[in-house]
């Protein structure tokens, strides 16, 4: 449970910041003042530090700035049920990246979470002191009216989202991004993920599986339909996992493929077309134009075939990305003292600490605000 007095901080901090802050006009970047880390249940302790090899690119200055050339971009959200999922992916990449100084990551972390942004923001700072980050605060109000409210009450975490929004959140200079999942471990170098070539004008690559039966993917209404259906017309669809994807945001942002994906999203608020959340308008708009990336860069379903206590084996060929999709996690199954047998290959990523409830945590004290010009609905966390 989290403290009532976090609780009401909390509330109170988003609501100086949102009278502050217009919707769609101002950006609001507030620095964090120095503190407790206001009541968080979890405690991770310090991950090893790793270093660029030699042969890395010396990257420039060592602080905020996410445009230089030599940086492998990644963006991940951060919230407080997948925290522990975050870090141990966040972890991963360090250890297996030939140069861990030159990636940068982009957190989202949602406005409303029950740990605030600052909060995250500090321990992923404490846990990783030398990491390159910036946390960005995803405004649920960007979504909340997009999301049909069949669905929403079963999966839906706005949060789920921002992947939608990332041509938007991060830096204009930034051109290329990795998005992970936070349920993920990367067992290989990132920057031959990041370095893939997205041939012709696509946007994104990611595993393909062509396999699987795109049918099930939408509904009889959706198929039924010969105008929305023709969608398909032109392309071989083949079904993908957004939960790893190489984005080129330059393509991305010319072509307002954040546009796109609402499109679908308005089309689903009036005629239900799919069940499943955040996926299906990625399919609706790239299913068959995907650069197809090694599946060994998602291995998924480790979470089991969303069935509590299913477990899963890897799929046959090498590995340099385990990703727990599905319902099951391993880190909820290894502290039931259930965990599946691929669970044990996420444990040594996992920095966690006893958890335990934080004695003398001192309240928050109010944060400087300082108004930052138009940055549409998102606000930047440093
Ligand atoms: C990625 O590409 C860069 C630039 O082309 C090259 O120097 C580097 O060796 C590549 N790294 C990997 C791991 O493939
Ligand atoms: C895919 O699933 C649909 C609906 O469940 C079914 O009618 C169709 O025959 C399946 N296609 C293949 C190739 O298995």
């Amino acid at each position: 449970m989290v403290p009532f007095r976090l609780i009401s901080v909390v509330l109170f901090f988003t609501a100086v910041v949102s009278i502050l802050s217009p919707p769609f006009s101002l950006g609001i970047r507030y620095f964090p003042t120095s503190g407790g880390n206001g009541g968080l249940l979890l405690r991770f302790s310090e991950a090893p530090e790793y270093r660029n090899g030699a042969e890395c690119a010396i990257s420039g200055d060592k602080t905020s700035s996410s445009c230089d050339r030599s940086l492998v971009h990644i963006a991940m959200t951060l919230d407080r049920e997948y925290l522990r999922g975050s870090v141990a992916a966040v972890h991963s990449v360090l250890k297996h990246a030939s140069c861990p100084n030159n990636v940068f990551f982009h957190f989202i972390a949602a406005e409303f979470d029950s740990a605030s942004p600052r909060v995250l923001a500090q321990l992923v700072r404490s846990t990783f002191p030398s990491l390159r980050f910036k946390v960005y605060i995803f405004r649920e109000d960007t979504v909340i009216n997009l999301i049909s409210s069949s669905i929403r009450e079963a999966l839906e975490n706005p949060l789920n989202y921002a992947r939608n929004y990332l041509g938007d959140i991060l830096d204009p200079c930034v051109d290329r991004v990795i998005y992970l999942d936070s349920d993920v471990v990367v067992v290989d170098d990132i920057r031959k993920l990041w370095n893939i070539t997205l041939t012709g004008s696509r946007v994104i690559g990611a595993p393909e599986y062509c396999h699987a039966n795109f049918t099930n993917y939408f509904t009889d209404g959706f198929w039924s339909d010969s105008v929305i259906s023709r969608v398909f017309r032109s392309r071989k669809p083949c079904y993908f996992n957004t939960g790893v994807m190489v984005m080129d945001l330059v393509r991305w942002r010319e072509g307002n493929y954040r546009k796109r994906i609402e499109y679908w999203m308005e089309v689903q608020k009036k005629k239900r077309i799919y069940d499943l959340g955040s996926l299906p308008p990625f399919l609706l708009v790239f299913g068959g134009n995907v650069e197809a990336i090694d599946h060994r860069w998602n291995q998924h379903g480790l979470g089991g075939d969303n069935v509590r206590g299913s477990c899963r084996s890897l799929h046959p060929g090498p590995v340099s990305l385990l990703h727990w999709s599905g319902k099951g996690k391993p880190w909820v199954r290894l502290d039931e003292g259930k965990p599946c047998p691929l669970d044990s290959l996420w444990e040594p990523y996992d920095l966690i600490c006893k958890p335990k409830y934080l004695e003398n945590s001192s309240p928050l004290s109010s944060p400087s605000i300082m108004i930052d010009g138009p940055r549409s609905s998102y606000y930047l966390l440093r």
